[in-house]
């Protein structure tokens, strides 16, 4: 566990949020960063793990091995996407465990797309797992890390919340804004004279099979990222009470190049391969009834 350094201004004195003895709830628990987020919450002591995933099955899976471990988990099957499914089933974690100490949002879906390829149903299936589920499945539990004065609200945004990529200006889009709504949401918090603390998260591509074919030009600066490191990082910065994790580090050189005329900042991420780094972008392929196989984010 990490300690709160004492010799801090009160202002620049991070928000320390133990997962020890917490209740932690991850959404899109059941694969990737999620399933590792709730398994490495479990490894650090939290008092009880509960797992929403669309997919009941994965999620099971996970909380199996979690509960073989010796600790808490329950599983509900939620569309993030489903303001009643979000609502049942808040409800019924309030009832059963009566608060969630870490809220880990992590349900990400993408159709790495072109833009002339996107419909309507596309994109906005995107913003409401990505983006508007934020609201759905923070509403519930912020009222009560608010009477506490404590807790923590998780984001999974994403590299692609800072720079706009090919192929992705739906999912980019739903990421600036999960940014937004975090970096937000801190500011009202602070405003309100609330300690509850918000941490966004935004981690370069990562090896999960949601970003499958990806292909990056830099390893040493860009690497695909390995989700165990990326989920202990996440679990990390709570821990430690930061507030923006960017992943890689070298990911954060694109907020400072932002400052530099727009055809100088393309030039440079174009020598850094990152609009083409979609260009084999396969994805997950799952198995859909009636319509074969399809990438996750239809
Ligand atoms: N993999 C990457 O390269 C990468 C990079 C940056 C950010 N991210 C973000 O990290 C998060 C996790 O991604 P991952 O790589 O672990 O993906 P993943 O596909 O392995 O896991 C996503 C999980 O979300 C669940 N999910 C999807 N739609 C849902 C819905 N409507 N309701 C409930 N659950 C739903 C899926 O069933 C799955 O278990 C996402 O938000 C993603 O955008 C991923």
């Amino acid at each position: 566990m990490f300690e709160q350094p004492s010799f801090l201004p009160p202002f620049l004195r991070p928000t320390v949020v133990p997962v020890r003895g917490a209740v932690v709830l991850v959404t899109g628990a059941g694969s990737g960063i999620g399933a590792l987020v709730a398994r490495g919450a479990a490894a650090r002591g939290a008092k009880a793990v509960l797992l929403w995933d669309i997919d009941e099955d994965a999620a099971n899976r996970v909380a199996a091995d979690i509960v073989a471990a010796g600790v808490s988990a329950r599983v509900w099957s939620v569309d993030v996407a489903s303001t009643t499914s979000v609502k049942d089933a808040g409800a019924g974690v309030l009832e059963e465990f009566s608060r969630v100490d870490i809220l880990v949002n992590c349900a990400g879906i993408v159709t790495g797309k072109y833009f002339d390829e996107l419909n309507d149903t596309d994109v906005r299936r995107t913003f409401e797992v990505n983006t508007f589920s934020l609201y759905r499945c923070t509403r519930p539990f912020l009222p009560g890390m608010i009477a506490r004065d404590k807790g923590s609200v998780v984001t999974i945004a994403s590299a692609a919340g800072l720079v706009g990529v090919s192929r992705q200006t739906d999912y980019s889009a739903s990421k600036f804004a999960a940014i937004g709504f975090t970096e937000s949401l801190r500011s009202e918090l602070r405003h309100r004279g609330s300690r509850v603390h918000t941490l966004v998260a935004a981690p370069y591509y990562v090896d999960t099979g949601m970003f499958d074919g990806v292909r990056t030009k830099i390893p040493a600066l860009l690497p695909i990222l390995d989700p165990r490191r990326v989920a202990e990082q996440v679990l990390d910065a709570v821990e430690k009470g930061q507030q923006r994790k960017v992943m890689p580090v070298f990911a954060n050189a694109v907020m400072a190049l932002k400052v530099l005329p727009v055809p100088v900042l393309d030039w440079i991420t174009d020598l850094f391969g990152v609009s083409s780094t979609m260009d084999h972008f396969v994805g997950r392929k799952v198995k859909d009834p009636g319509r074969g196989l399809r990438a996750t984010g239809r």
